[in-house]
């Protein structure tokens, strides 16, 4: 028996919302999956929802996604690691359409809520210069400068879920995640983000016996990865909290990428030469998340230690690249403009 009313997901052939789509199955939910890409090419495909091919950007494809629809998660986003958002600004930006698309077609349906995927990249980049960072707090994300295209799209998106809130009484709420990794997500083409890429370069070297990788920059740069089931964990949370304002959703442990790789290293039992490309993209110096909000709003953050994440991880990875499928054990960052 489904419990609920219809819950709507959105960028449901994605990384993250195909595992929010397991969740909500497996909690009984009637959900509806709906992505732009064919469903041949979903990372994850349920038949017991209500799977949808359509392309948001298009108000008439968003009023049919919402049709019946209580909650909706959107997540849908034409994005991708540092590779792929530096050198893709306005197809980022285009992004907009969709969350303003999808907000109009939610207040006509009347919908009783709306989760909208924020990002880090919101964050002022002056705040983010060092790699001995200090954690963003959420009010760092103003004064506005954030991550050109991506991120500004993300700012504006933030505040039209707000205002949609204040002036059409639709409530709406927005997680900022923080590199969010795990199985049944992007590991090459050129949109992959570092934990992910870094796994997909290690695995290939212990396959091929050539014991080098390519790192962008110079390692020293810093993140924080949050693991997948935290981010579910924390989406359906924020979703039915009384948190109107944006949120972090992030790990706090704050690793170099180096130390990303140390990781891997241990994990796939090599170690490897590591070639740094100081002309590759490397966006800000260093990026941790502050959880003194979420911990206050949630009792609760992100708890899964970087080590327990990447082996599930790489695992995944190495399952797909050791199939024997030639393209993809060659497989390295092809450049992602797509235009
Ligand atoms: P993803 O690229 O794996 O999934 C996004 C999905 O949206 C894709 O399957 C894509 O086909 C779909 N999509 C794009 N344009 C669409 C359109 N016009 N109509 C319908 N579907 C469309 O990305 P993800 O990692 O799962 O991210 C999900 C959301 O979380 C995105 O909004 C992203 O910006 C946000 N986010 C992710 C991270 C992260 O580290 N993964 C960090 C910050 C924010
Ligand atoms: N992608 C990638 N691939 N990054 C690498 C690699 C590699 O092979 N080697 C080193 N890096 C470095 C990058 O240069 C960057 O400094 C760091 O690893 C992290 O890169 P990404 O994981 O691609 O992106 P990000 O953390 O800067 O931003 C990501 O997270 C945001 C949320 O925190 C992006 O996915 C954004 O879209 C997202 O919003």
């Amino acid at each position: 028996m489904e419990i609920g009313g219809l819950t709507l997901v959105t960028g449901a052939g994605g990384f993250i919302g195909g595992h929010l789509v397991a969740k909500l199955l497996q909690e009984r939910h009637a959900v509806r999956a709906v992505d732009v890409k064919p469903t041949s090419d979903w990372y994850q495909c349920f038949p017991h929802a209500d799977n949808r091919v359509l392309d948001l950007k298009e108000v008439e494809a968003c009023r049919e996604a919402v049709r019946g629809a209580a909650r909706v998660y959107h997540l849908a986003a034409d994005m991708g690691g540092m590779g792929f958002i530096e050198s893709n600004k306005a197809l980022c930006m285009l992004s907009v359409l969709t969350n303003t698309h999808a907000l109009l077609a939610a207040r006509e349906e009347g919908v009783e809520r709306y989760f909208y995927a924020s990002s880090a990249c919101v964050y002022a980049e002056d705040k983010q210069g060092e790699a001995d960072v200090r954690p963003l707090k959420e009010s760092d994300a103003y004064p506005a400068m954030p991550e050109d295209g991506y991120g500004w799209e993300k700012l504006f998106s933030e505040r039209m879920c707000r205002h949609f809130m204040e002036d059409f009484g639709l409530t709406t709420r927005v997680a900022r995640y923080h590199n969010v990794y795990g199985p049944n997500g992007t590991f090459r083409g050129g949109r992959e983000k570092a934990p992910a890429a870094i796994c997909r370069k290690v695995a290939h070297a212990k396959l091929s016996g050539q014991h080098e990788i390519e790192v962008w920059g110079d390692g020293e740069q810093t993140r924080s990865f949050t693991y997948i089931d935290d981010c579910i964990y924390g989406t359906m949370a924020i979703m039915e909290s009384d948190i109107a304002e944006p949120i972090n959703l992030g790990s706090s442990e704050l690793v170099t990428i180096n130390q990303l790789i140390d990781v891997v290293e241990e994990i796939a039992g090599i170690s490897v030469q590591r070639h740094y490309n100081p002309s590759a993209p490397k966006g800000v110096r260093g990026r941790n998340s502050d959880n003194t909000l979420i911990r206050q709003r949630l009792g609760w953050e992100p708890t899964t230690p970087l080590r327990v994440g990447m082996e599930k991880t790489y695992r995944w990875i190495y399952d797909r690249l050791s199939t024997g499928d030639a393209e993809i054990r060659g497989a390295s960052e092809a450049p992602a403009v797509s235009r």
